[in-house]
């Protein structure tokens, strides 16, 4: 073989697939907005290019094993020593965190809320921020906070960042821009992102007002499940999640940082925008994902599996397989099972689900729950399908269906969830909610051999129609014929 056989190789222009992203969760990103700004080899070198600062940013602490240990170099025009001076304490009386428990407030029971509707109000990021419910204790980094943002303005020289959490953004109308520290991240319904704890940033409205859901998680930062024998694929899968690339700004504007601390609030003013981040590498970094990538697994001949094999993301707590937060999507699939109850089955639950929709019709409550409107069933209250879902479920012809036009998503937690008082008293609770179970009507009278639910007939091995009983289900291996 000489020279002239070997093939050219292509290479990449230095562009991503995304423009303005990079792929991966957890990865080991680098990134540099002006060439040359990152250093190589090095974390720390004597002089960095450009005349920058050097410094770590810790998601973890410095000896967290090392699968789970994350953190940032950030080479940035001033250090963030110059981000902050001397804090004076505010308030944002709708953004709560936990504990808090109101004392005329009723957290026992099934709730279900319209939603929240906008006003002509004008409304940041953090004045629209709208807590619905607490569990844990932020103080001691466990629970989580459920919130509605209602945004109708940009925050202009102003930033935030949160000490106490993470927060997973969930957009139900409206496309935001998170102008952070690492870059930009836009995001629009159907889109969700991972804001981690210390990092700062500005969020502007890129159109219309904007409603959506955050999760505000005070525990372990949010991980991908283990998919266990489904394999290597499936489910939310790492590559569809994207950070941004390294952006940053030069301006020397009078500027207001908010720190949320400690379930507080307080302010800081300097001279110029804190998002002066030039170039970064490390693997603790905003992400967003596109919902409409989630891939889901389902029950492929009968029964209703737990919707924990909906989950996108959990947040683990010190008790193996017991999360502080599921974040769970339902989301548009097939539904094949035979002989089966398809829609969620009545339960309860010692963990407390706070339900969103995004978009839609949810299969366990055809009326009612709308694009907006949340629910809550909360630590071992009684929940499933009203009358109406279970009568059409019950007598369905199961054909192999689609359920389609519908995404809803769950954030699950270990904790009793808390209602504020906007919860139960400002936002449009559905009074009647209860009611939904209300008609539910007895049937049992003794009989056994009732119609029940007009189950199909199934077929014997000679293709002859024989009515359903437990030991023709479909599963069985040898015939009874
Ligand atoms: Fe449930």
């Amino acid at each position: 073989m000489n020279d002239l056989d070997i093939s050219p190789m292509v290479q990449a222009d230095g562009g991503t697939t995304t423009p303005g992203y990079m792929p991966g969760f957890g990865n080991d990103y680098e990134t540099e907005a002006l060439p040359g700004a990152l250093p190589q080899g090095m974390n720390s070198p004597q002089k960095c290019n450009y005349g920058l600062y050097g410094e770590q940013l810790s998601g973890t602490a410095f000896t967290a094993p090392s699968h789970q240990n994350e953190r940032t170099w950030c080479y940035r025009i001033r250090p963030s020593v110059k981000h902050s001076h001397r804090y004076q304490k505010i308030d944002l009386p709708y953004w709560k965190s936990a504990p808090h428990i109101a004392p005329d407030v009723t957290s026992l029971g099934q709730y279900r809320w319209d939603p929240v509707p906008h006003t002509d109000a004008p409304l940041t990021w953090l004045t629209g921020m709208r807590t619905m419910t607490t569990a844990g204790d932020v103080n001691t980094q466990v629970g989580m906070a459920s919130h509605i943002y209602l945004v109708t303005q940009s925050m202009v020289d102003s930033y935030f960042y949160s000490a106490d959490s993470e927060l997973l953004v969930v957009p139900q109308e409206g496309r935001l821009r998170f102008c952070t520290e690492l870059g930009i991240i836009d995001l629009e319904p159907k889109e969700i992102a991972i804001l981690p704890r210390g990092l700062v940033y500005r969020v502007e409205l890129l159109d219309g007002p904007a409603r959506g859901f955050v999760c505000e998680n005070y525990g372990q930062k949010f991980e991908l499940p283990g998919r266990g024998p489904i394999g290597a694929n499936c489910m939310a899968n790492r590559r569809d999640f994207k950070a941004p690339v390294a952006a940053f700004e030069d301006r020397e504007e009078p500027s207001t940082v908010t720190i949320k601390w400690c379930g507080q609030f307080h302010e800081t003013r300097i001279g110029h925008s804190p998002l002066d981040v030039v170039a970064w590498h490390g693997n603790y970094a905003p992400v967003k994902y596109d919902m409409r990538n989630y891939c889901p697994i389902g029950a492929i001949l009968f029964d209703h599996p737990d919707p924990s094999i909906f989950t996108v993301l959990t947040a683990p707590s010190s008790s193996p397989g017991t999360a502080n937060i599921d974040f769970v999507l339902f989301r548009e699939r097939w539904m094949t099972m035979e002989n089966t109850f398809r829609p969620p089955w009545y339960h309860k639950n010692v963990m407390s689900e706070m339900m969103g929709n995004i978009y839609g019709q949810y299969d366990a409550k055809p009326q009612g729950f709308v694009a907006g409107g949340l629910s809550l069933h909360n630590m071992m209250l009684p929940h499933g399908p009203d009358r109406t879902a279970f009568e059409a479920a019950s007598n369905a012809d199961l054909k192999p269906e689609k359920l389609d036009n519908t995404m809803s998503f769950m954030f699950e937690t270990r904790f009793p969830q808390h209602l504020t008082e906007f919860a139960g008293k400002e936002a449009p609770l559905q009074d009647d909610y209860i009611d939904c179970w209300a008609n539910i009507e007895k049937k049992f009278d003794g009989t056994p051999d009732k119609k029940w639910g007009a189950r199909r007939p199934q077929l014997s091995c000679r293709g002859i129609e024989r009515p359903w009983s437990p030991e023709t289900r479909p599963l069985e291996k040898k015939c009874h014929c």
